[in-house]
């Protein structure tokens, strides 16, 4: 959740830390912080409450070609200055930043306050520094090294001291990925902070202890010195740039067409393929975003294929009963996850394997921990997503799930998908002014849809709620009169998707009912449908396509809808409040 950066080489350390934390905020924006090791000793630190945009950095005081940053996403303790990271040791000589949580910090912590260590904050991160104080006396690597015997739980660590000229970092159950540089090394919790410095990475293993100097890195693991591959990303700096957009959201909206087309047509490793063809049904697991990307996938896969899926909650599969003996059969769990770095994903893929289940992970971010955990992988293609709010990944999920599809049964809709990125591109020039309008004055939004236009339904509600704090619920359309008429008012406007084919005459009804209880309805159709704008209040059309397609259109429109809604509003948009894009906490 947090974001970690690190940097030792021939510049100078403060400036280039803060431009990586501002890359990294979408991981966490409450508070921040950096230390740096000047070059006349000792360490450095400044950290504050609040985002790094909105508080002046006293850089001058940070000197030094070596030092660490951390933005955080508060677990253990309020976000306060005394909260923030780095945190020191008691003589204000070792400094770290830690994505993770130390699960056994309450105890760790009396034992240290019992041998004379005094505590400055209430997070659970500040023991790692008096422990690593415990074990310094001039190898800052061999106190690394001791100090995470102790710990449990998960950690992504960078340390500095003040007398040791090296940068450390530890690796556990929290991404970090190192980069390589002429002369000067980085380490930090993702791709994005790094990709204006270097195309050149390594992804750490758990396990890791790795010691930085601006000539290269060592490498330990379990006491032994082990040596990771260099690999060139991808990514392309312009993709963490804004290119002119107002905001990173609309950028991503916009690069979907792209995204679509990219993932659509990635290669299938023959691994994927021979998992997919040999599943005789399938469970997905995947939170947020990516489990109504699953949804959309079961319908489909079920309605096409007659394959049978099973969508799951991670967060719930981890702590259901294991799956009946024999009753898995020839199945496949598959985990559908952005920055495959998610707790709850990662822990539900853990446990399918240790019920011998076989796993593959949908993602977008190479090296990331899913790809470590599953058999075989499908990278998407959508590049780095900067705004918390999904929107290019869900699109990318959706095309690396129809990929999948084709592979499953055969190609019979492959040339239907190969027009996605039109209709996906046509979808982006739809007004929706209208209905912003509506939803800007709203108390709370109903988005109703019926067989895979309820999972889209689902995931146009998320976008309304995550970005512009207006009360917004997902429902199948006919589940609506179930207890939730009960709130339908001039107050709570409804959009429905109402697309053609067997659902449209149904979806009509319920709009009507809908508006009998006095509830305006913005309904979302295929031009043309006379029926449909009749009996709504607003009617946002989208060009007539086939079905699976329109499953794309609609997204895209509520999308768009969402986004202008908070723009009405004026929240802000790319760090919506409270949230953080990477949840690797449970
Ligand atoms: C967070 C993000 C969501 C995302 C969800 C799952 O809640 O804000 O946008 O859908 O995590 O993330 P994942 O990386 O596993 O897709």
């Amino acid at each position: 959740m947090c974001g970690i950066i690190g940097y030792t080489g021939r510049r100078s350390a403060a400036g280039l830390i803060i431009g990586g934390l501002r890359r990294l905020e979408y991981r966490g924006y409450d508070s921040f912080g950096v230390a740096t090791k000047p070059d006349d000793g000792g360490i450095a630190v400044f950290k504050k409450s609040g985002r790094i945009s909105e508080n002046e950095c006293a850089l001058d005081d940070l000197s030094g070609h070596h030092g660490i940053g951390h933005t955080r996403w508060a677990t253990h303790g309020i976000p306060d200055d005394r909260n923030a990271h780095p945190h020191m040791d008691c003589r204000d000589e070792i400094a770290i930043v830690h994505n993770g949580i130390i699960e056994n910090f309450a105890h760790l912590k009396k034992d240290l306050e019992g041998r004379g260590h005094t505590f400055r904050s209430d997070t659970d991160t500040e023991v790692v520094a008096h422990l690593i104080e415990e074990h310094f006396s001039g190898d800052l690597f061999e106190a690394v090294r001791m100090a995470v015997k102790d710990l449990e739980g998960t950690y992504a660590l960078l340390v500095i001291a003040g007398g040791d000229g090296r940068l450390i970092a530890a690796r556990n159950s929290s991404p970090l990925v190192l980069g390589v540089g002429d002369g000067e090394m980085f380490a930090a919790s993702d791709l994005a902070p790094l990709l204006e410095h270097t195309e050149r990475v390594i992804f750490l293993e758990d396990g890791d202890i790795a010691a930085l100097s601006p000539g290269g890195v060592e490498i330990c693991h379990a006491g032994k010195a082990v040596t990771r591959g260099v690999e060139r990303v991808a990514w392309r700096l312009d993709d963490v740039h804004l290119g002119g957009f107002a905001h990173y959201m609309l950028k991503e909206i916009f690069e979907q067409p792209q995204v679509f087309f990219e993932t659509f047509r990635a290669p299938v490793s023959d691994a994927v393929a021979h998992a997919v063809s040999r599943a005789d049904n399938i469970s997905v697991v995947a939170c947020g975003s990516s489990y109504h990307a699953g949804l959309t996938f079961a319908y489909l896969a079920e309605s096409l294929c007659g394959l049978p899926v099973r969508v799951w909650q991670a967060s719930e599969y981890r702590y259901y009963p294991p799956p009946l003996p024999g009753s898995a059969g020839a199945g496949l769990v598959v985990a559908v996850t952005q920055s495959g770095e998610t707790a709850d994903t990662l822990a539900a893929l853990k446990q399918a394997k240790a019920h011998n289940l076989r796993t593959l992970a949908i993602t977008n971010v190479p090296g990331s921990s899913v790809t470590r955990i599953a058999d075989s992988t499908y990278l998407m293609r959508a590049g780095p997503e900067i705004s918390v709010a999904a929107t290019k990944s869900f699109i990318a999920q959706l095309a690396a799930c129809m990929r999948i599809l084709t592979r499953l049964c055969g190609n019979s809709f492959d040339e239907v998908i190969s027009r996605a990125h039109i209709a996906i591109g046509e979808a982006l020039l739809t007004d929706v002014s209208d209905a912003v309008a509506i939803c800007a004055s709203a108390a709370s939004v109903f988005f109703v849809g019926r067989g895979p236009f309820y999972p889209a339904a689902l995931e146009g509600a998320l976008k309304m709620k995550e970005i512009t704090y207006i009360h917004a619920e997902g429902y199948a359309a006919g589940e609506l009169k179930h207890g939730p008429f009960a709130l339908l008012t001039p107050d709570t406007p409804a959009i429905a998707l109402c697309m053609p084919g067997a659902t449209h005459g149904v979806m009509l009804s319920n709009i009507k009912e809908m508006k009998a209880r006095g509830a305006p309805v913005i309904g979302v159709g295929v031009k043309g449908d006379a029926e449909l704008a009749e009996v709504v209040d607003v009617f946002i059309p989208v060009p007539e396509t086939e079905e699976v397609l329109q499953v794309l259109t609609a997204t895209v429109v509520l999308q768009l809808l969402a986004y202008h809604t908070a723009l009405a509003l004026d929240r802000d948009i790319d760090k919506p409040r409270n949230l953080a894009k990477s949840v690797t906490v449970e």
